[in-house]
């Protein structure tokens, strides 16, 4: 590998998918790795295969598919973690064992272990996985508040026994740019055998800095970034994968490494992350929000018109935008609706099409012009509706109420019999929800409910997302048409489905997280 090669290590469906609510299920994780793979990722972390039947299967088959990437699992430090995952990831081409221990005063009092049980409980784990595996990776957790002494002593151990990449996680978001540089730094100075293996950065986002934490860990020596689509994760998120690949990208002159990473595949994988994961992208985040390129002022609009490097430092066709876009409207044909869904990095097949189409015109029947957020919604709603679904939504009438309560009548199919309900609520979509339940009845808890207009003006599509909470089971619904209300009511409705889907499976033992990862007992 070249000294000023960065590795690209992606944990989206491992700590990503840890992000309460944002589980994906099997089909859709099988479908994010396709697109890591293809975009060039050069590390898959693929999910924790011990944690639950769910996680084993969607890592098995995520390693059996592997192209280029190398497919990685999560292991705690003990054999039969450290078994488990081998089992999932020995089918892929190429593989790697991930085992950790927290080693900070913090961490080390949860197994409740002295600073020599755990030195020898690092090294009989590494060991035993190397034995399984020629490419092992080892991480301190909470490294950035281990004793420095101690973190050198044990990175030496795992180094001994086999370790071929060290990550560093700043597993709280703890560290600031300057000390995460001075880290690496030290730790390939005085740590004996650090030239042998790949030091790792693995940033949480908590203190804003993940991105600055991680450029500055490679300054330092990292030559390995684990990160996130969108920069999902637990709590504040990881490093965000388009942000650290688009910095290195544009600011060459100055931090002068690379990635194997194909940007141009950057937005189409963001919009899909999002729309599995229910975690809707901010308008302003860097690089795949949906102002990242927009410019709405006159001067700005003027300067751009002018020269657009007055304001853009890069170009939105890199990260797969298409930069001046044809208007598609009620004159345009499939052809031009196919090259639109390939532009935004949609493959999709001729049946989907076909259905997209029809929705397509009839948006295009209400809309003078439908824009490429218009496209994103059509197929997020294309998706979101599957025909196996156990509830369908066939109507529905709202009445809002000035100054009394809005009453809403919902007819729907469960189950292929006709129901309907009429309820009064708060506003629209609380008397909506509330026939909605009338029809299905559950204790399921709202824990998001979040309108994103899509697209702008009156007749704006708008994506609404729904995720619910019965019984330690999470479900996220999305749906998007130009009446929020009906979004809504479809969301939910969604959402119910993926619930009644998660519920059956877990009542298998397919898809409930038996353990967590932090579960060190
Ligand atoms: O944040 C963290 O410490 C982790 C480890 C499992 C590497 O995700
Ligand atoms: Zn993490």
């Amino acid at each position: 590998m070249s000294d000023n090669k960065v590795l690209i290590f992606d944990t989206t469906l491992r700590d990503g998918e840890q992000s309460p609510g944002a589980t994906m299920t099997h089909d859709e994780k099988l479908e994010i790795a396709g697109m890591l793979d293809d975009m060039g990722v050069d590390i898959i972390e693929a999910g924790f295969p011990i944690a639950s039947e769910g996680d084993f299967a969607a890592v098995s088959e995520i390693a059996k598919n592997s192209v280029n990437s190398r497919i990685c699992g999560l292991a705690r430090a003990n054999f039969a973690d450290i078994d488990r995952c081998w089992e999932a990831v020995k089918h892929a081409k190429q593989n790697r064992i991930h085992t950790f221990i927290g080693t900070s005063p913090l961490h080390r009092a949860i197994p409740n272990l002295t600073q020599d049980e755990m030195a020898d409980k690092i090294h009989q784990t590494v060991t035993h996985a190397r034995n399984l595996c020629d490419n092992v990776q080892w991480s301190p957790m909470d490294a950035t508040r281990t004793e420095w002494d101690y973190l050198c002593r044990v990175i030496e151990i795992a180094i001994k026994a086999g370790a071929t990449t060290i990550n560093i996680p700043d597993t709280v978001g703890y560290t600031a740019p300057a000390e995460s540089a001075d880290l690496i730094k030290r730790l390939i100075k005085t740590v004996p055998g650090a030239d042998d293996v790949i030091f790792a950065t693995h940033c949480h986002n908590d203190l804003g800095m993940a991105t600055a934490n991680s450029l500055a860990a490679v300054a330092g020596g990292a030559r390995q970034i684990e990160c996130t689509i969108n920069g999902l994760g637990e709590r504040a998120g990881n490093t965000a994968l388009e942000e650290v690949v688009m910095a290195l990208k544009t600011r060459h002159d100055i931090m002068p490494w690379t990635t194997g990473i194909d940007t141009t595949k950057i937005m189409a994988i963001s919009r899909r992350v999002s729309t599995v994961s229910g975690f809707l992208v901010q308008p302003n985040k860097a690089i795949v929000g949906k102002n990242a390129f927009a410019h709405e002022s006159g001067i700005h609009q003027d300067g751009m018109l002018k020269n657009r490097e007055n304001f853009e430092i890069m170009r939105p066709e890199d990260v797969g935008l298409s930069g001046t876009s044809l208007p598609l409207g009620k004159h345009s044909g499939r052809a031009a609706l196919r090259d639109k869904l390939e532009q935004l990095g949609f493959e999709v097949g001729d049946n989907q099409l076909k259905d997209i189409f029809v929705r397509f015109k009839e948006l295009a029947d209400r809309k003078k012009e439908v824009f490429d957020d218009d496209v994103v919604a059509l197929v997020r709603a294309d998706s979101g509706e599957d025909e196996d679904d156990r509830l369908q939504l066939v109507s529905m009438k709202v009445v809002c109420g000035t100054g009394g309560p809005a009453e809403s009548t919902i007819e729907m199919e469960v189950d292929g019999k006709d129901m309907s309900a009429t309820s009064e609520g708060d506003g629209p979509v609380d008397a909506t929800f509330k026939a909605i339940r009338q029809i299905h009845p559950n204790t399921a808890r709202l824990q998001l409910y979040q309108v994103s207009a899509v697209t702008e003006g009156t007749d704006a599509q708008a994506t609404v997302s729904v995720r619910l909470e019965e019984d330690g089971v999470i479900a996220t619904g999305q749906s998007a048409n130009t009446d929020t209300v009906v979004a809504s009511a479809k969301a939910y409705i969604h959402a119910l489905n993926r619930l009644l889907v998660r519920r059956d499976k877990v009542g298998e033992g397919a898809d409930a997280k038996e353990v967590s990862y932090k579960d060190l007992a």
